[in-house]
Order: C-alpha cells, then structure tokens, then sequence
C-alpha cells in the first residue's frame, strides 16, 4: 500500500483527492493548519473529508511545522495554493515559497513522487502576474530537484463557475470579453482520478481538461437555464482592463494577482486533452 501525504486537503480539489484515495486503498496523512476544517462540509458540493490514518498540523509557509512530515511517505500531493484565502499571505509565500518548504522536506526524505498541481495557460503569457509567477517559480524548481516531478495542469475548475450561477440568480452576469473564449473545466472528482491515476507516470507534465468545451457565453446560459430566466450579460471590454488592473495593483497585490489570473484565464482559450465525465450544466443544477 503505498503511503500519500496529501496538502491541501481542506480545499476544493484536496478534498476529492483525500476521498478518492482513501476508497482505493491509498495510507492517507493529510497538512492542514486549522483540524476544525476536516469536519466542516466542502463550499461546492466537494465532499466531506473522510477518515484519514494519520494527520498532521501545520502550515506550509513556517517550515518549522513541516519537520519530519514526509518520513515514511512514497508520494506527496500538493493543492496549496492562494484562490479565495484572505489571511494576508502572498502568493510568493504560499505558492512558490510553501510549496519549496514541503518540496525540502520531500528531498530530505527521499519520497518517491511529487505531485503539484499548476494552472494550465500559456508559459508565454506577456502578463501572467504575481499567481503564475509564483507557480512557475515552483514548477522550475520542482523539475531541478532531486524527487521525481509529475506537474498537473489542469483547466478551470467547476468551482470557480459558481460565480456565473451566483450573478444569474441576481440576475445579470458580467464577463469579460465577447463571451467567445472557451475551455473544458474539470469537475473535482474527475481530476482527482486522473492525479491518481497519474501516480504511475515519473517526470510528466500533464495537461488536463473536462469532457466538453464550452465558450463562456455558453456557460453563463447554463447559468441562466438554472433560474429559467432570460440571459443577461455585461460584457466587459479588454480595452478597459489594463487601467483597472494597474488601479488595483496600486492597492493590492493580493487582489492583482487573482484579477491578472481571471484576465488570462478569460481572455485565452483553455482547453486541455479531454477527460472525465461530468458536465456543467448538471453541475449547476446540483448546486442551486
Ligand atoms: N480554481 C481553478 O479553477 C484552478 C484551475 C487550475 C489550477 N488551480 C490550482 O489548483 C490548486 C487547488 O485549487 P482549489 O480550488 O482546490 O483551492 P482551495 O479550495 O482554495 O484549496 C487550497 C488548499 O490549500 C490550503 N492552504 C492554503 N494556504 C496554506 C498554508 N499556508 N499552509 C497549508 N495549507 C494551505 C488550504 O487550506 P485552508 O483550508 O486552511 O485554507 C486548502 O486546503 C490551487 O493551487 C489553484 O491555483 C485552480
């Protein structure tokens, strides 16, 4: 049976990777910094999170609660990221330097794989801002260690659409763009099985998306379809949001960092090799 250290695991994702190991068989040892979280229900219908075997309290940004966590561990899995958290932490903190603080402790243990989940945009992006700055940072890193790499890119996350369902039920929707972008977002249990099952594979960087591509007009009328109400968007020009963003970068690097992250995300096509099985539209109608 081989032996998981799983960070991240009160979130989204974690969640489903933590459940999913756990009915495979997998030892499952979960980093969580607050142990009240293991028994509150997940925000987007993810699943409370199963009895573990082992748990460890700590966070990922003090190494000094990171000590001696991989003993014993053939594989790491890491979703420690920055997404909706406000506890004044950077995403060169959390991101890059978290990660690189689990990453040593992963060497010094000798641990046979770790996984990391990226963001799947373009390397290339002229401004990537501060998030894919830091994952990148760690992703190079990775790759230079001394541990095996398998780097999973996935495409938007089911999750992060709850956003259009939350404006359709006011109502309106405001997107940025003409709405023609598209992407294949993965729902949580789907991409929990390919990274588990991506445990066989050593030194890959794996693209990943949902079953269907969709553009954002698309999306946003699966949204509507849930209230039976008429479509009703905003459409936000690009050309306005260079302005805005240095506005908000001028206040917060925090609140940049996301903006500049949901600019690329929404003005890039996403679309990654197709996977899984589940579809928006009735992921939409689950959660209302
Ligand atoms: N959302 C998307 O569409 C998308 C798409 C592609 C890739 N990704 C990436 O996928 C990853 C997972 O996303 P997600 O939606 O599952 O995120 P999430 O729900 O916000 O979960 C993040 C996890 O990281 C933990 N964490 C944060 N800071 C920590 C720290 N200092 N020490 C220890 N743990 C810490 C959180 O713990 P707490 O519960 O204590 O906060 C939580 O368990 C992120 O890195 C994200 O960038 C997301």
């Amino acid at each position: 049976m081989k032996r998981v250290l799983v960070a991240g695991a009160t979130g989204y994702l974690g969640r489903y990777i933590v459940t999913a190991l756990k009915n495979q068989g997998f030892y499952t040892k979960v980093l969580v910094r607050h142990p009240n979280k293991l028994t509150q229900p997940g925000k987007f219908l993810d699943p409370p999170i199963p009895n573990v075997d082992e748990v460890t309290i700590g966070d990922i940004t003090k190494p000094e609660t990171l000590k001696h966590i991989c003993n014993n561990i053939d594989y790491v899995f890491s979703s420690v990221g920055i997404t909706r958290q406000k506890d004044g932490l950077t995403f060169h903190n959390v991101d890059y330097q978290g990660n690189i603080n689990l990453l040593k402790e992963a060497e010094s243990s000798q641990v046979d794989k770790f996984m990391y989940i990226h963001v799947c945009l373009d390397d290339d992006l002229k401004e990537a801002g501060p998030l894919i700055e830091a994952k990148k940072r760690f992703v190079k890193a990775l790759i230079e260690s001394n541990v095996d790499h398998i780097i999973v890119r996935p495409t938007g996350y089911f999750s992060d659409l709850t956003q259009f369902l939350n404006m359709a039920k006011k109502g309106r929707v405001y997107l940025i763009g003409d709405g023609r972008t598209r992407m294949n977002p993965i729902h949580g249990e789907d991409l929990a099985r390919f990274c588990i099952q991506s445990f066989s594979e050593t030194n890959q960087i794996l693209e990943i998306g949902g079953p269907e591509i969709l553009t954002y007009e698309q999306i946003i009328q699966h949204a509507f379809d849930v209230f039976n109400q008429k479509k009703n968007i905003i459409h936000i020009p690009v050309g306005l949001l260079k302005p805005v963003s240095v506005g908000i970068g001028f206040f917060s690097k925090h609140h940049y960092g996301l903006y500049q992250f949901f600019i690329n995300a929404m003005t890039h096509d996403v679309i990654a090799p197709m996977y899984g099985n589940h579809k928006i539209k009735d992921y939409f109608n689950a959660i209302v």
